[in-house]
């Protein structure tokens, strides 16, 4: 299968091809995702299968506008209008009870609930606008592998597996919505994965919102079946580096003693100061959690394609859009961190 690249004003095609049961990539906001017809189980199965995704993880369904949405749930949590209100179009998706059979368990992973998101991508709302149906839209990447945050990531992983691919380039927060549950019966929606939109903002509008115990211990099973998985993981192992330039200075000369090969994952600053020590650098620019957010997939894709045996990836503090930042690197690392402490061996 050949992927085309659609631009803005070839949407009509790619809508009727989604309305034919194929596969298209869209742009969002997070990241790109690999969209088909939601009410289509063929056209869902192959998302699965394109993507090497385990079967009971559900797919999130992405909407133009919360009208869509009223098909398919019969009672909304008083909470429903203020987020909606408040964060579409934007990177929250909301877990709903849906009626019964409203999707496959293709889509559900066998769950009640559905997860449902108004991305902020003025295109991929035309294209769901003009295609007429919602479509899944898992993040469009080789499952495992860091998420896709240009049309080129997208190719790199499918190309030729899926009819198409939209490009509006770079998306600009990075790492995938937040995901946060209104199902819980005692009636406080809990987030099951941190994104760009936090806790903190969260309360603003509704009050009281609850983490997922296993974001914060890492021994709980996850509510969000996808948050066991391995994920955003480049072949090269990837570690944490907790600290100043000492901290890093520490972790490099221990990677040397050991013959390792080095790629650094870090803010200008760093990258400057090691270059010359190192054998690739992927800076984000300033010092920026959001700088480091928005160039994180892509910085790790980029450096698992150098001749490098270690990726250091830099820390930010895990509050607000630090807990996603850390969240999705820690998950690519495997939990490894070098802090200050670490006895480097
Ligand atoms: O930003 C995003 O959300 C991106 C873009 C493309 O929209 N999409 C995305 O989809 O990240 P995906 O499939 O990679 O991640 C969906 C997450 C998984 O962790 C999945 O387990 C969880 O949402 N999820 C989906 N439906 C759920 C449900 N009914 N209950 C609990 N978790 C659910
Ligand atoms: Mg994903």
């Amino acid at each position: 299968m050949k992927t085309k690249q659609f631009t803005a004003d070839e949407l009509e095609q790619a809508a009727t091809l989604i309305r034919q049961g194929e596969l298209i990539a869209f742009p969002t906001e997070t990241v790109y995702g690999l969209g088909a017809n939601a009410l289509n189980e063929a056209a869902v199965k192959q998302v699965y299968a394109v993507k090497g995704r385990p079967s009971d993880n559900p797919l999130i369904v992405h909407v133009s506008d919360f009208e869509m949405v009223k098909q398919y749930v019969a009672d909304f949590p008083e909470q429903t209008e203020a987020l909606v209100d408040t964060f579409w179009p934007g990177p929250l998706t909301l877990i709903f009870n849906v009626k019964p059979n409203a999707f496959s368990t293709t889509v559900t992973g066998g769950l009640k609930t559905v997860a449902f998101r108004m991305p902020n991508n003025a295109e991929t709302l035309k294209l769901i606008k003009i295609s007429g149906v919602p479509l899944v839209g898992p993040s469009a990447n080789t499952s495992g592998k860091p998420s896709p945050t240009t049309a080129q990531h997208v190719y790199h992983d499918l190309q030729g597996k899926i009819a198409g691919i939209v490009d509006d380039g770079p998306t600009q927060i990075g790492v995938e919505s937040t995901v946060l549950d209104l199902t819980a019966k005692d009636g406080i929606p809990v987030i099951l994965r941190p994104g760009a939109i936090t806790k903190e903002r969260l309360e603003q509008v509704i009050g009281q919102v609850m983490i997922d115990q296993h974001l914060i211990s890492e021994k709980e099973t996850p509510k969000a079946p996808g948050m066991k998985y391995k994920h955003y993981s480049p072949d090269v192992p990837v570690w944490i580096v907790d600290g100043d330039q000492k901290v890093f200075k520490k972790a490099i000369t221990w990677a040397k003693n050991n013959n390792q090969r080095i790629g650094l994952f870090a803010d200008e600053q760093i990258t400057a100061t090691f270059s010359a020590e190192v054998e690739a650098v992927f800076s984000f620019g300033e010092h920026s959690v959001e700088q480091a957010t928005k160039l994180l997939f892509a910085g790790l894709r980029s450096l698992d394609e150098q001749a490098i045996d270690v990726i250091f990836a830099q820390a930010f503090p895990e509050s607000e859009l630090g807990i996603a930042y850390m969240n999705r690197l820690k998950k690519a690392a495997n939990q490894n961190i070098l802090k200050n402490d670490s006895i480097f061996k």
